[in-house]
């Protein structure tokens, strides 16, 4: 007992300054809390020829201009394909980690990540990444959610208020973290040989634990607190927003190439049978679209997967189709972060500010930080999103 409290103390006195490499999270003095999110790093690929490594190298650049240009983010989110597994051997698959976070470590910042439907396959486990990860205090990434078909990086995180005497007090803000799972299951075939393909959405027993865990919360702080999701694959709600609805240069500035995006369920008949070709979408997202809109206090949630899409759309209506009407959460996209994986876009990082006056109006600020150094697509994420005129993000491209 006596020991319980010494340690608690020790631990209250390292957080009281800044929240210490592995402890909790918390918003700084001023009030604010920044989220440094890098999708599609895509490390790994093609490490038999010289082009692999460079690309590897190059995307290293990319983190450490952005997180040297974005002054001191208070976390990075790793928001999935951090590797690509298809191209890694058994032997060192997940030994990337040591490559990617190097940047997070040198400068004392917390992680935490999802995973991509590349960071699962037949000879990269996302159990064996997540093991990887944790053997760094910085790295934050959990699962909470146990079972084969739940996938790995499914949790949650809070974020305490400034000056907050934790562990007592609400958290000021939720952090969710999903596994959308897709590729492959590590080192099964089926009976003809070929790999099992694990299915590509958010899986029910998450959605499940989500709302209780969501229940739970409000229940004990006796609140509703508000919170932001990241999930590498986006819900059909994007592309139904892309498609039906449409993006709009200057209302939701952002590069809008992969259209129509790639979405969770694609390739995947309803029967939950995998057939890329007969079944371009199974519709086994639409319980987590449910329970986006029904848990109060959802602010964003953050995808990656489509490298050529960087705007973010306030989901405010029924979109035609859909029999799930939105309630006004943003739905982003980031920037494509990793020399590896397809496309040229320019590489960068979307940055999520949270100031914890902001937050009592559902506020959020976001832009993307390039490579270069440039700002584009700064927006606030207020009740008027979508209604206001900003800058259309140049379609810049970058062939180093
Ligand atoms: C993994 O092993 C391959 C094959 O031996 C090698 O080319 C590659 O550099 C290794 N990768 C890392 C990160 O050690
Ligand atoms: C998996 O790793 C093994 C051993 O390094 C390698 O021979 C094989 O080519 C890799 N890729 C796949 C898809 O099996
Ligand atoms: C998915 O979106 C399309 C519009 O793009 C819509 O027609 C369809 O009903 C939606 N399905 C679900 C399950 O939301
Ligand atoms: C939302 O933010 C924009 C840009 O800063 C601003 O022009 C607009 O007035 C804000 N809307 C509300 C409801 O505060």
């Amino acid at each position: 007992m006596r020991h319980t409290i010494v340690t608690l103390g020790t631990a209250l006195l390292a957080h009281s300054a800044r929240a210490s490499l592995g402890g909790p999270l918390q918003f700084s003095e001023e009030g604010t809390f920044q989220i440094s999110i890098f999708e599609d790093l895509h490390f790994g690929e093609n490490a038999w020829e010289s082009w692999g490594p460079a690309q590897d190298a190059k995307s290293i650049t990319v983190l450490n201009k952005v997180l040297d240009a974005e002054s001191r983010p208070d976390l990075v989110v790793l928001n999935g394909d951090l590797i690509t597994g298809e191209n890694t051997f058994l032997e060192n698959s997940t030994s990337y980690v040591d490559q990617i976070v190097a940047p997070f470590v040198a400068r004392g910042l917390p992680w935490a990540s999802t995973y991509g439907n590349h960071d699962g396959q037949y000879n990269l486990s996302s159990t064996a990444l997540l093991a990887r990860e944790n053997k760094y205090p910085g790295s934050l990434t959990q699962s909470m959610v146990p079972g084969r078909e739940a996938g790995v990086t499914n949790y949650y995180l809070p974020v305490y208020g400034s000056g907050t005497r934790r562990p007592w007090s609400a958290p000021k803000l939720i952090l969710w973290f999903f596994d959308s799972r897709g590729g492959s299951y590590f080192q099964e075939r089926d009976d003809e040989g070929n790999e099992v393909p694990r299915p590509n959405w958010v899986d029910y027993s998450v959605v499940r634990w989500f709302r209780r865990t969501n229940n739970y919360l409000t229940g004990r702080y006796r609140k509703t607190i508000p919170s932001l999701v990241f999930v590498h694959i986006p819900t059909n709600a994007s592309r139904a927003a892309q498609t039906v609805d449409g993006i709009n240069e200057y209302r939701e500035p952002g590069i809008n190439d992969d259209y129509a995006l790639a979405q969770q369920g694609e390739g995947w008949c309803e029967d939950g049978t995998n057939d890329n070709a007969q079944c371009p979408y199974g519709g086994q997202d639409e319980p987590l679209m449910e329970a986006l809109v029904e848990i109060p206090g959802i602010l964003g949630v953050f995808s990656g997967h489509d490298h050529g899409d960087t705007w973010c759309y306030k989901w405010d209506t029924q979109i035609e189709g859909m029999n799930i009407k939105g309630n006004g959460v943003n739905l982003c996209f980031g920037q494509h972060s990793g020399y590896g994986g397809y496309g040229n876009w320019i590489r960068g990082a979307r940055q999520v500010l949270v100031e914890e006056k902001a937050l009592k109006r559902g506020e959020l600020d976001t832009w993307i930080r390039l490579e270069s150094g440039d700002v584009v697509g700064s927006v606030s994420l207020n009740a008027t999103y979508g209604e206001e005129l900003y800058p259309a993000t140049p379609n810049d491209k970058t062939y180093l």
